[in-house]
């Protein structure tokens, strides 16, 4: 990024007004650029949160316990592996708090969901607990240290390494899931290569939604690909999204998004793909709100 757009992010305050909002963490660029001795796949992406999400809520109680609810609740696993208690018990294996989870956002959906869960429950209950912050997050998934940050980052190493980048606008946007989850590690198992160039290493500064589309678009989601191959529903949503500026798969998918140049192009573009596609999920969205 250049030194003016580096700083001006700098200078913003860290959007933590609302620590219980998990929001939808969208991929606008995925580069996989390799892969460590472990498995686990190196990135390069450009990573921004929405104005839409799930919301915690923690109460003082004698027992730890999670209630989830909301419209996304139905299949969310509420039993010692969620994320939420798993982060939890990361912060203090003692504590004891009554967590609601209002999910609002699809699981398994390459938006960080889950992820954007476990990082909203370290916020609430290190100040409810008034314990510090775990060393490595990443433990719980390697999306979740990113997610601790509403702004929007380039994320590297396998995700546990980010820098808040500046120089975006916000972003109108359409988010569509059609139903079918997608497990991360089958779209990585897809891959034929793994040494994929990364993204310039200087960022430019996009001043619009229409100038972002345009650099963006010569960027890639590298896994695109290989959850097509996974869930060759993903095409339709890509299909779908025809008129936006730029549409493209977040994470592994299967969400994809379309950026728009106006909220209102946003709006007539989700209904349209409403009406044709009953059964999906449809969403309009800002990326990156309050740039
Ligand atoms: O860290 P998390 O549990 O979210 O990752 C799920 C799976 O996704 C991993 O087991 C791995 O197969 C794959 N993955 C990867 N490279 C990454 C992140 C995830 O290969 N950077």
């Amino acid at each position: 990024l250049p030194r003016r757009a580096r700083h001006r992010s700098m200078l913003r305050p860290m959007a933590d007004a609302d620590p219980g909002f998990a929001p939808a963490k969208v991929n606008l660029t995925l580069h996989v650029t390799g892969r460590r001795a472990d498995g686990y796949h190196l990135l390069d992406s450009l990573v921004v949160f929405a104005d839409l999400g799930d919301r915690l809520t923690v109460a003082a109680d004698e027992a730890l316990s999670l209630r989830v609810t909301g419209p996304m609740a139905a299949g969310v696993p509420t039993g010692a592996d969620n994320l939420v208690l798993r982060a939890a018990r990361l912060l203090d294996p003692e504590g004891a708090a009554r967590i609601t989870l209002d999910k609002h956002l699809p699981a398994a959906a390459g938006i960080g969901g889950g992820s954007s869960d476990a990082a909203a429950a370290l916020r609430l209950l290190s100040r409810h607990w008034k314990r510090p912050m775990p060393d490595r997050v990443e433990a719980l998934g390697a999306d979740v240290p990113m997610c601790l940050d509403p702004r929007a980052q380039r994320v590297g190493g396998i995700g546990e390494r980010s820098m808040i980048v500046g120089g975006l606008p916000e972003l109108p946007a359409v988010l569509v899931n059609p139903g079918a989850p997608v497990a991360t590690p089958a779209v990585f198992a897809r891959m034929t290569r793994r040494d994929n160039a990364p993204m310039p290493p200087e960022l430019p500064v996009l001043a619009t939604p229409g100038a972002a589309a345009e650099w963006l678009a010569a960027q890639r989601n590298d896994l695109e690909g290989p959850a097509c191959a996974v869930a060759p529903v993903i095409r339709d949503v890509l299909d779908a999204l025809g008129d936006a500026r730029l549409a493209r798969m977040s994470g592994s998918g299967a969400t994809c998004f379309g950026l728009y140049d106006r909220p209102d192009d946003a709006r007539a573009a989700a209904d349209r793909i409403a009406q044709t596609e009953p059964g999906w999920w449809v969403r309009v969205v800002t990326l990156n709100p309050s740039a």
